[in-house]
């Protein structure tokens, strides 16, 4: 018997059969999928994972001056706490609170972390963003830090990040705050180049979100026929990936099927891309009105301080 549960398989085959079609972009992460995602992080048109890293790194006095030692440093979605283990070196916090979808693999880097720095409180949270997040207990309330870095807010749409960004005010008291990764609004030439890189690993990326759907629903998908379209919406202000039907083709799975006619386009991701005042006042609105913002020379990427 499959694994997948039945909520799985109903909103993948709901969002099949919506006009126009659309698979979450949560479905890109099985094995296959975070190995292509990190793959991505490190091409050279890929520039948000690096430029990051490189504000992290520019300004890491000014950034933990102004964060301080001795805090519960949350991180929703750690995945391999690549990151975490980074800032719990400049920060030093009392507790690092690892949260994340992928159980086992949490479980796994937590182990790793623990290792690596035996002074901090290390916890593994299997918890869903897109869900109320419970965190242990036992946790004090006092001087949470969340991290949310690499512009995964980007891929909820304006409406979504407010309601994320609002859950995330709710875990912390007054003397809490949000550390948060925005990719910005820049040259549409370079935003192209990031989601479709020359040699073809976001393309690969979005064309194993069939695998994976396949592997989750019993469904059909010949991925041979599906080609990758990604481009910038200005007037959403978002790269948009889908995959397009190179035929017309059948799709079946377990109960049902669809076809799809040469062009149809199934929409798997948004990446929204900030200026900086929308996102300041999107995190105001969030609970968040006091924010600090550091950026590289270029502007193509901020990392922000969200107070409330
Ligand atoms: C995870 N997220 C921030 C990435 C992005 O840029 O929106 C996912 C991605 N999709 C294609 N390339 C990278």
């Amino acid at each position: 018997m499959s694994k997948t549960s039945l909520p799985t398989k109903l909103e993948i085959v709901e969002g099949l059969m919506q006009t126009p079609p659309a698979i979450s972009p949560k479905y890109f992460y099985d094995a296959r999928g975070s190995a292509l995602f990190e793959q991505i992080t490190r091409l050279t048109e890929y520039y948000p994972t690096r430029i990051e890293r490189e504000i992290m790194a520019t300004h890491a006095a000014a950034i933990a001056a102004n964060v301080g030692t001795g805090c519960t440093l949350i991180e929703p979605g750690a995945g391999n706490c690549e990151k975490a283990k980074i800032l719990c070196e400049l920060i030093a916090p009392a507790c690092f609170v690892a949260v994340d979808i992928s159980e086992e693999f949490l479980h796994q880097s937590v182990k790793e972390l623990r290792l690596a720095l035996p002074t901090i409180d290390i916890r593994a949270v299997a918890g869903d963003l897109n869900r109320e997040i419970a965190l242990p207990a036992d946790l004090p309330r006092q001087q949470r830090l969340l991290y949310y870095p690499g512009s995964s807010i980007g891929n909820f749409d304006p409406a979504q990040a407010l309601a994320l960004l609002s859950r995330m005010r709710g875990l912390l008291d007054d003397d809490g705050a949000l550390l948060i990764g925005v990719d910005l609004l820049k040259d549409l030439a370079v935003l192209d180049a990031a989601y479709n890189d020359a040699a073809g690993v976001t393309a690969a990326f979005n064309l194993n979100l069939l695998q994976h759907v396949n592997q989750l629903t019993g469904s059909d998908f010949d991925v041979a026929q599906w080609r990758h379209l990604a481009f910038f919406n200005s007037t959403e202000s978002r790269i948009e990936m889908h995959l397009v039907a190179a035929t017309d083709t059948l799709v079946r799975w377990p109960g049902g099927g669809r076809s799809f006619v040469r062009g149809e386009r199934i929409h798997t991701e948004n990446s929204y891309k900030y200026r900086v005042e929308d996102f300041v006042a999107l995190l105001s609105r969030a609970g968040f009105p006091r924010t600090q913002v550091w950026t590289d020379e270029r502007g193509w990427f901020a990392v922000m301080l969200a107070r409330p």
